[in-house]
């Protein structure tokens, strides 16, 4: 039987949770020595055509990264994609999960998108391999759909699945997914039940047809709670250190009391119906410290891209988050720390560097971890090489400009995120930002690619405010190599 990832490719993306600097964070935060860059030995496990791995291998040449999946046409992808880019440091194996045995020890095992999709054998082997197979200090990324919020959207697979049951092809079982998922999103609204369901429909037609086809009628889709990833991971001696995901239920303010740490984050996913974690996971030996310290912090780097508003009459500041979301707060703390990031982006600062001069150590740290919670700022091991300022050859990331010359308009910035350029004069610039030309050949090879109306010699002047904002534009989606 054809592999149905074979049949219909995955809409893989690099995860920027997953990135290992990003996780080696999180897992200095709660007190262990993650591995150093140099070091970084990386398995990803169901990693699609390595679109995650692949920036990664691109980025950190001294890293070693190892990728598994069954599928042969998105290995195929994969493979091509590395001996284009030249990597020998990225190797990528064919091989369903039970049959493949590691050769030697992985400080970060990533597996985004697998757990609750493979059956129960599959995802006990990953646990398996995690305990067997990570490094004394290692941690692993796995997510996965969650409950309870994993009952609201059982109600959306079940329908679609009952839908398209009898359909005869892919194709065709994704036409009438489609199709009834946009006429249950239009009916009539006339009780909060209905409201609900109305949700997840329309959040099932923001994804694509392949994602729809793959997530929401995947044979298994298995959504489990908290505390059974916990105990499961726990059987394999791994213990969970935390989300790579902010968390934003409300832990800290929860009705009633928690039994422990962990409780709590159960109840907060209650209270927040949560529908999906993105778990970290390290051996049950290391001794992890909940109670936050400002010391576990201090050799990290942070940044912030919330975008501060008009300070309002009382006081209080408003900073845009991304998504639509924002934050307001009359915090002394939290607006230095934010407008100070905020003025650095797109580049990172130690904190060590942040302003907390003057606050209790203890109040620094529960403040950073809750702007963590809220998706205010990230942390990172080693801070990502982003230009801060446009420099006077300025270099877009040569990945982007290789996918570009691929023909493709989906690019991968030095934040390990995708980047969308529909528009071909963003995409013909980065092109152009290869480190060789200044302001002035910029703005010739432009008015040269694109000339004025009916062949006209472009405008000087245009073309110079084109390139400015074309320039800030790319350094803020953090393009630019630092
Ligand atoms: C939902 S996709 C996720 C791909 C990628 N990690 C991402 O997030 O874009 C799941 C991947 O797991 C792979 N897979 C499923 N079962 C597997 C198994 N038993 N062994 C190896 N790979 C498997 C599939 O081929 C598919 O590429």
């Amino acid at each position: 039987m054809p592999d149905l990832y074979d049949e219909v490719p995955y809409p893989s993306l690099p995860r920027p949770q997953s990135h290992p600097s990003r996780i080696a964070a999180l897992a200095a935060i709660a007190g262990m020595t993650p591995p150093p860059v140099s070091r970084w030995r990386v398995l990803e496990i169901g990693c699609g055509d390595a679109c995650n791995l692949l920036p990664l291998a691109f980025e950190y040449p001294k890293g070693r990264f190892t990728g598994v999946d069954r599928a042969a046409v998105p290995m195929a992808r994969g493979r091509d994609m590395a001996a284009k880019l030249g990597l020998a440091n990225l190797e990528l194996y064919e091989v369903n999960l039970l049959d493949w045995k590691p050769n030697g020890e992985f400080d970060y095992i990533i597996a985004h998108g697998f757990y609750s999709w493979v059956p129960f054998e599959i995802r006990d082997r990953l646990l398996a391999l995690c305990a067997t197979a990570l490094s004394s200090g290692g941690v692993a990324y796995i997510s996965y759909n969650a409950l309870p919020g994993g009952h609201l959207r059982r109600y959306v697979w079940d329908l679609l699945k009952f839908h398209t049951s009898r359909a005869a092809s892919p194709r065709i079982r994704i036409e009438k997914a489609h199709e009834v998922a946009r006429l249950v999103a239009a009916l009539p609204v006339d009780d909060p039940g209905r409201a609900a369901i109305r949700r997840e429909m329309e959040n099932v037609l923001e994804r694509g047809s392949e994602a729809i086809f793959h997530d929401d009628l995947s044979e298994t889709n298995d959504p489990v709670y908290l505390m059974d990833f916990i105990g499961h991971a726990a059987r394999h001696g791994l213990q969970y250190l935390g989300d790579a995901e902010p968390v934003r239920d409300d832990v800290r303010d929860l009705p009633w009391p928690a039994e422990d740490w962990f409780e709590a984050r159960q109840y907060g996913d209650f209270l927040a119906c949560r529908k999906f974690r993105e778990s970290i996971l390290c051996r049950e030996q290391i001794p992890l410290r909940r109670v936050l310290s400002l010391d576990r912090f201090q050799a990290l780097a942070a940044a912030s891209r919330v975008k501060p508003a008009e300070p309002q009459p009382d006081g209080a500041q408003k900073f845009e988050l991304s998504q639509g979301r924002s934050l307001t707060t009359n915090h002394p703390l939290v607006k230095d720390v934010l407008c100070f990031l905020a003025s650095r982006w797109p580049g990172s600062v130690p904190v060590t560097g942040l302003p907390l001069g003057g606050y209790p150590p203890e109040d620094a740290a529960d403040m950073l971890m809750r702007l963590v919670e809220a998706e205010a700022i990230e942390f990172w091991q080693q801070p990502p090489r982003v230009a801060m300022a446009i420099g006077e050859r300025p270099v877009a990331s040569p990945l982007a400009r290789f996918q570009l010359s691929l023909g493709l308009t989906m690019v991968t910035n030095q934040r390990h995120q995708s980047i969308d350029l529909p528009d071909e004069s963003g995409r013909l610039l980065v092109s152009l930002l290869d480190g060789t030309r200044d302001r002035e050949a910029l703005a010739a090879a432009m008015g040269r690619v694109a000339p004025g109306p009916e062949g006209a010699p472009a405008d000087p002047a245009a073309i110079e405010r084109a390139l400015q904002v074309g320039l800030q534009e790319m350094l803020r989606l953090c393009l630019l190599v630092g």
